[in-house]
């Protein structure tokens, strides 16, 4: 399949799934959205009341702020692939419970399968958390790693800015910086061919459990 196909149909499925009680009392399922080309994919927590509304990922405040920081890295929404981890609105905008994740993992890792990204770019400490399970977001945030073939980048989430203005111009930075940085050191890992997935690569060895840092 096509990764237009196996995106089309990842959000299809989205749209009926009932893994985990998200699904009740929300008005559409937010599959993600944006290029089955790109290079960038970013990754956010779940739908919030604008997105339920539209099915459409980060089209309320934190949404604006993200089309400015994608700005800043020279990206437009065309050009990316925005999606979370959860699919379905939490109540409240509640955090996602680990059971909620794990019940929608699979439509994530198929889509990062699809996209095969440069770059993946996290945002908020749930989506982070997928690769970085027990990293401290104040740490590492702005430093790409190489995990199991990809290239990972962990950023604050856009929300955080609303609410504490500090954070606006360090999210503004690293995106400015980290991400065209991390796209170059992508490329060039591509070249070499340590970049993807390891069965794309062809490799029999298991993932190296270590986390390449690849720019401090
Ligand atoms: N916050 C998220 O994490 N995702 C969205 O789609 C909107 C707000």
């Amino acid at each position: 399949m096509t990764a237009e196909e196996v995106l089309a149909q990842v959000a299809a499925e989205v749209q009926v799934c009932s893994k985990c009680d998200l699904c009740k009392n929300t008005t559409h399922g937010v599959p993600g959205e944006g290029s089955p080309h790109a290079e960038v994919m970013l990754i956010g927590e779940g739908p919030g009341l604008r997105e339920d509304k539209l099915g459409r990922p980060f089209v309320g405040p934190a949404g604006h702020f993200l089309d400015e920081l994608l700005a800043a890295a020279g990206l437009n929404r065309a050009s990316v692939f925005i999606t979370n981890v959860v699919k379905h609105r939490p109540p409240d905008n509640r955090d996602p419970l680990p059971e909620e994740i794990a019940a929608c993992s699979d439509y994530l890792t198929r889509q990062i399968a699809a996209l095969n990204p440069k770059i993946i770019v996290t945002l908020g400490r749930f989506s982070m958390a997928r690769f970085f399970p027990t990293a401290k977001i104040s740490q590492i945030h702005g430093k790409a790693k190489l995990i199991d073939g990809r290239v990972v980048l962990a950023m604050y989430h856009p929300a955080a800015a609303l609410h504490q203005q500090a954070l606006r111009q360090t999210l503004l930075d690293d995106f400015m910086t980290a991400i065209p940085a991390a796209l170059a050191e992508a490329q060039r890992l591509a070249a070499e061919g340590t970049l993807g997935a390891p069965e794309d690569r062809g490799k029999d060895e298991p993932p190296s459990p270590q986390q390449l840092s690849l720019f401090g």
